[in-house]
């Protein structure tokens, strides 16, 4: 059975990701990367042509593709995969769950940081900053934690460190044993 990282933008799903799988010696795969390759486009792109209806379905169908494979993955999910459609429900029916929790004003400060290296790289909020970023980071939070608290297990993103990594593969061995 696959790892899920679910957690909001910026909370580090793929770096954390990477390093998991490295510990379970498993392929990671982040699904926005998946999906890009699938859609041969870019998510910014595809959500200014064809809308974010369009890409909540790609997103449907990356996620449906990893599940079939039935295999052992470390998989980053995108920010809003668990909170569309029945995806929480289907994640934890087919893998173990890690939710990477993080306050509203760090998650913001990250987003900021990367907007100003990869502007555009989210749409959601390529265009805020400041105050209204915050906000906006503030009430998201409110809508998706009851999707993201679903997980088997949550751990403060900001402190992964090499013990904290351990416990969690400890969690996942004994889940899926
Ligand atoms: C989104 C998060 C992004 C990406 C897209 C939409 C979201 O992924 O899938 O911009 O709705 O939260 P990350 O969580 O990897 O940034």
């Amino acid at each position: 059975m696959s790892l899920f990282l679910v957690g909001y933008m910026g909370s580090g799903k793929s770096s954390i990701g990477k390093r998991l799988a490295n510990r379970l010696e498993f392929d990671f795969i982040d699904m926005d990367n998946e999906l890009e390759d699938y859609a041969q486009a870019k998510i910014e792109d595809i959500f200014s042509q064809s809308g974010e209806d369009s890409f909540r379905m790609l997103e449907n169908r990356i996620l449906n593709k990893l599940i079939a494979r039935n295999d052992h993955l470390v998989i980053a999910t995108g920010g809003g995969v668990p909170c569309h459609s029945e995806n929480m429900t289907k994640i934890t029916e087919h893998g173990f769950t890690l939710y990477l929790d993080l306050s509203p004003s760090k998650v913001a400060r990250r987003i900021e940081m990367s907007n100003r290296k990869n502007p555009g790289k989210r749409p959601l909020v390529k265009d805020k900053s400041g105050e209204e970023l915050l906000a906006y980071v503030t009430d998201h939070l409110i809508v998706r934690k009851p999707f993201y608290e679903q997980a088997d297990m949550v751990v403060n993103a900001d402190k992964i460190n090499s013990a904290k990594l351990d416990e969690i593969k400890e969690a996942y061995l004994r889940w899926n044993h």
